[in-house]
Order: structure tokens, then C-alpha cells, then sequence
């Protein structure tokens, strides 16, 4: 079986791959085009894709042979995970293995702009440093402050607990109730305006959905303490981008960290020039240990789906009991007719 992979990953999920498959990569160091995706899947009975690949109705129902994709990422809103179902094609993600290393990007953020690290270091490095003083780079402190986590599924969970060495007050949204960060962190869910007006730093942990989409916008940013700091290592378009901006220039919260934007890659220059915000490359599982590892999971589902079996991770498990059916239907229709 081929397995066309849109850009290099880490070698020891292409190893496990190049053991089974004939496995074709994308030769350039860019992401490709549409046109360039649905070419490479040509006869290509798997595909193995980033989060920067839109993959939509058109790219699935292009190989009639395609029957897996494996998305290299937890999250996978890039995929029409309906179109997939509806070809009775599993998608699988790669959660886990990434939950820690995500959680301690947003850690990362919430120091950062909290402490206004980056501001201080381009401070110190061109030379404006003239001694301690009293006034200088004046920030928030994290301890025992309020943090407000908006979804609190394995992420949102890792990056709650960790708070645990700062005896923070825990608030959280969720459709139920998180038992761990209850018994563990004496957390509170509440309601999303509760949380906006009484946390100091909120963390965003959904996943891009209809429902989330601009989740935060005017309304709640104006909602939010003036200390507050916004985090979001989840994706851009949770967030209204164009509210946030106002709001940072305006002052109405203190600051935001930002590891992923609404219109990714690109960036409002707007953005780019103010202070009170820190901007990540969409790196928040960027560490070699998870790339890897994320590679391995990729490659693993991949596997399973191409064998036949439920991959790991699978996101639209529905596919098999379809498939079963159909295929008991098969079996009955070859009976009936054979
Ligand atoms: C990264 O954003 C991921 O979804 O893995
Ligand atoms: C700071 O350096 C202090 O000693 O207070």
C-alpha cells in the first residue's frame, strides 16, 4: 500500500511507515497547495497530514483509493471529519503525548507576559538597562492569584495542575464536571462570565468548533479584569483577533500570550508592534521528545487504519460500525444474489 505524507516529520514515524508502505513525502520545506496535496494522494491508499493542510470534501473524495488519514496534531479542525465519515474513512490525532509540553508552553505565555520577559530582554539587550530601580518593568504576580481555564479536557487539565506549586483559586468551563481538578484543586466550575470577570489569567483549551468560534470577542474581552492576561496555545479563531487588538491598545486587560492567531500565518502587523503581547509560532508541542513521539502515534494509527483495524486515536470510531454493517450487507447481498 502508498502513503503520501504532505511534509517531513520526525524520522522514526517515517521509519515505522517505510517498514509497511511504499511512503512518498512532500519534497519542498513548505506546505503545500491544494492542488499539490490531491496530486500526491494520487493512488495513494493513505494519507498522513498537518494541521496546515485544509483537508476538505474535495481532497478526501479525490482517490477513490484513500482509506486513512492519520492528522499530525491533537487538534484536527483542519479535516472535514464529516466528508471522511461519509467515505467510511477513519481520521485518527495524535493526543497525549503533547498534553505537557502544550500546558507548559501556555506556563511559558502566562510568565512571559505576566513578567514581562520579552519586553525586558530587548530592554536589557539595547542597552537601556542603567541599574535596579524602583518603577522598572513593574509586572503581575502569579501566585495565589485566580486562573480562569476555559475547557478543561486533557490540556486544559495538565495545565490546571500544574499551577499546583502557586496555590492558585482555580476556575474553570466545562460541559461537565471535572472531578480531578475538583478533588485535587479545590477548582469551581462556573459559568463563562463568571470566570471572565473574576480571573486574573485565562487559559483557552477548546478545540475550534462552530461552537467556539470568536468564543471571546468585545463582549467578554471587556468582561475581563484590567490585570488580566489572556492565554491561548488552542487555536486563533476562538478568539476575535480584531477585539483582542483593540483591547490590548486600549489597556482594558493587561496583556495576552498568543501561540496561535485567527488568520494564521498571517499576523496583524497591529498586533506585531504592541507590547503588552508575546507571540509564539504555533509551537506549543514544539519540543524534540513530542515531535517525536507525535510522529510515532501518526505513523501507529496509520498502521492499525490500513490494516483494517480501529487505529488508537481514531476520532470517527462510527466509520467501523458503518463499514461492519455495510459489509454484513455485502455478505447478505452476495448471498442472496451469488
Ligand atoms: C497543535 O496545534 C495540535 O493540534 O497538535
Ligand atoms: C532585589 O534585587 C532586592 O534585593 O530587593
Amino acid at each position: 500500500m502508498k502513503v503520501f505524507v504532505t511534509r517531513e516529520i520526525p524520522k522514526p514515524g517515517l521509519d515505522l511507515l517505510r517498514k509497511e508502505f511504499e511512503v512518498e513525502i512532500n519534497p519542498y520545506d513548505r506546505i503545500l497547495t491544494k492542488k499539490e496535496i490531491i496530486q500526491g494522494l494520487k493512488d495513494k491508499d493513505g494519507l498522513l497530514c498537518l494541521l496546515t493542510d485544509k483537508i476538505d470534501r474535495e481532497i478526501i473524495y479525490s482517490e477513490p483509493k484513500l482509506k486513512m488519514i492519520a492528522n499530525y496534531a491533537v487538534g484536527y479542525d483542519n479535516i472535514d471529519i464529516n466528508a471522511a465519515t461519509e467515505r467510511g474513512i477513519p481520521v485518527s490525532n495524535t493526543p497525549d503525548v503533547l498534553t505537557d509540553t502544550t500546558a507548559e508552553m501556555a506556563w511559558a505565555l502566562l510568565f512571559a507576559v505576566a513578567r514581562r520577559i520579552v519586553e525586558g530582554d530587548s530592554f536589557t539587550r539595547s542597552g537601556k538597562f542603567k541599574g535596579w530601580s524602583p518603577m522598572l518593568m513593574l509586572g503581575q504576580d502569579i501566585s495565589h492569584k485566580t486562573l480562569g481555564i476555559i475547557g478543561v479536557g486533557r490540556i486544559g487539565t495538565a495545565f490546571a495542575l500544574k499551577s499546583k506549586g502557586f496555590n492558585m483559586n482555580i476556575l474553570y468551563t466545562s460541559n461537565k464536571n471535572n472531578r480531578i481538578l475538583e478533588q485535587e484543586m479545590e477548582a469551581k466550575k462556573v459559568k463563562l462570565e463568571e470566570l471572565l470577570k473574576r480571573s486574573d489569567f485565562i487559559s483557552i483549551h477548546v478545540p475550534l468548533t462552530t461552537s467556539t468560534y470568536h468564543l471571546i470577542g468585545k463582549r467578554e474581552l471587556r468582561m475581563m479584569k484590567k490585570n488580566a492576561i489572556l492565554i491561548n496555545t488552542a487555536r486563533g479563531p476562538v478568539i476575535d483577533e480584531k477585539a483582542l487588538i483593540k483591547a490590548l491598545k486600549e489597556k482594558w486587560i493587561f496583556g495576552a500570550g498568543l501561540d496561535v492567531y485567527e488568520h494564521e500565518p498571517s499576523i496583524s502587523n497591529e498586533l506585531k508592534k504592541l507590547d503588552n503581547v508575546v507571540l509564539q509560532p504555533h509551537s506549543a508541542s514544539a519540543s524534540y521528545e513530542t515531535r517525536k513521539k507525535m510522529a510515532i502515534i501518526a505513523a501507529e494509527n496509520m498502521i492499525a487504519g490500513l490494516k483494517g483495524e480501529i487505529p488508537p486515536n481514531c476520532i470517527n470510531k462510527e466509520v467501523f460500525k458503518k463499514s461492519k454493517k455495510s459489509h454484513k450487507n455485502n455478505k447478505k447481498f452476495q448471498k442472496f444474489f451469488c
